[in-house]
């Protein structure tokens, strides 16, 4: 039978290229998109190469780029079975106070993590119903809880409202919509503050998203909160 064909954002390095990883164990050829093409090829070098892992330069905050790279899958592959919309950044920041990144700064972190997922969902959701396929999002745990002056914070709450407007819209169309909230993970994105801080491998957030990918088409597994133990509470 064709391999599944599966999308990632943020493939690059950290928790989509843990999940490259895995998925490819599992059997899927897979589509890596980020923005560094070298760190793209290396890990599709690793896969198995060109028929295992296209290499897909994307910049998730332009709308055009991710609606071409999904118009390129379906012309290459003929096919797309999930898609796990995943890029993200952060920046430190504060509301009250003087602290963290200056404002100018504040917007590239909107749009790659709220408009990111938007367009990812928007480009590739005509070819998941076509597969009757599956979209994780990543959000996190704190798109769950408070955390004082977070901008960051707000927009993985925008996730958990994105992935749930999807999932409502998707409904009759047999589309599972998941969302992966991880806590404190250790990859490069985390600040110097919370280097002593018990965090989860990659790969253990990568088991959370194959679980969902990788049960009967019938159930959606709309939400998955991970934290590692001892993570204290609104960390
Ligand atoms: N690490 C944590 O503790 C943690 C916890 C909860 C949730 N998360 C979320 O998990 C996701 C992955 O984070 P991570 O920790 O694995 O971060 P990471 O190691 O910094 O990896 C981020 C990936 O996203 C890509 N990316 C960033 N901006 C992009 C853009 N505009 N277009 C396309 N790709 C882009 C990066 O590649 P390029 O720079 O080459 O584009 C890189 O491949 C994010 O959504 C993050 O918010 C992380």
């Amino acid at each position: 039978m064709e391999a599944g064909v599966f999308l990632v954002t943020g493939a690059g390095r950290g928790i989509g290229a843990a999940t490259a990883r895995l998925a490819a164990e599992a059997g899927y050829r897979l589509v890596l998109a980020a923005r560094d093409a070298a760190a793209l090829t290396d890990l599709a070098a690793s896969l198995g190469g060109p028929d295992r892992a296209m290499v897909a330069p994307c910049d998730v905050r332009v709308y055009e780029q991710v609606e071409a790279l999904v118009a390129r899958v379906e012309r290459e592959w003929g096919r797309l079975d999930a898609v796990f919309a995943n890029a993200g950044t952060s920046v430190d920041t504060s509301f009250a106070g003087t602290g963290g990144a200056p404002p100018a700064e504040w917007s590239d972190m909107v749009l790659t993590n709220v408009c990111g997922p938007a367009f990812t969902a928007r480009a590739a959701l005509p070819a998941l119903v076509r597969s009757g396929g599956h979209l994780v999002l990543t959000g996190s745990a704190a798109g769950r809880g408070v955390r004082a002056g977070s901008l960051y914070s707000a927009t993985k709450w925008a996730v958990t409202g994105l992935a749930q407007a999807i999932r409502a819209e998707c409904v009759g169309t047999g589309v599972r919509v998941t969302l992966v909230q991880p806590g404190l993970t250790a990859t490069e994105a985390i600040p110097a503050s919370r280097a002593a801080d018990p965090k989860l491998a990659p790969e253990d957030v990568a088991r959370a998203v194959l679980y969902a990918v990788g049960q009967p088409s019938t159930v959606d597994v709309n939400e998955i909160l991970v934290r590692p133990v001892g993570q204290a509470a609104h960390r």
